[in-house]
């Protein structure tokens, strides 16, 4: 199905990203080619979400278990994290997005809580789409 019912829509969606890495070994890539990919389709989710008038909007992100990962995966996901919540945040403050973290934010590296809480508070009162980042 192609089409959209505009007048059906649901009013709350939540998304479990998978298979970034099944998409970059595919096409003989690096695992974190896929996750750079999977953080471009998620963004275009967001506005898309907001243009739509979705009201709830839950990104299963990053799972307690993907911190086994190898390090350098980890930190490769904790920097795309991070580049996503500072180039967007503009443009979520802008849409009236409130953006919230959930989960056990603490294990979060230092960089990537602060850009997280200062986008939570920045954006606590808005009223357009809760963005929800379910991690660790
Ligand atoms: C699942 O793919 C994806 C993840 C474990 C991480 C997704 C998180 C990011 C891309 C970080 C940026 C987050 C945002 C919200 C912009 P997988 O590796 O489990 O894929 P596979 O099942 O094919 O192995």
């Amino acid at each position: 199905m192609n089409t959209i019912e505009l007048t059906n829509l649901p009013l709350r969606i939540a998304i479990t990203m998978d298979g970034n890495g099944r998409w970059a070994e595919l096409r003989g890539k690096p695992r974190i080619v896929g996750h750079r990919a999977g953080s471009h389709t998620v963004r275009r989710i967001v506005r898309a979400c907001r243009r739509l008038g979705v009201q709830e909007l839950t990104l299963y992100a990053f799972s307690e278990q993907n911190w086994g990962r190898p390090t350098n995966e980890v930190e490769g996901l904790m920097t795309l994290l991070e580049e996503f919540l500072l180039q967007e945040r503009d443009e979520i403050l802008l849409n009236r997005i409130r953006l919230r973290g959930i989960g056990n934010l603490d294990r979060l590296p230092p960089p990537v809580r602060e850009a997280l809480e200062l986008l939570s508070d920045a954006s606590r009162e808005h009223k357009g789409m809760t963005l929800s980042l379910a991690l660790s």
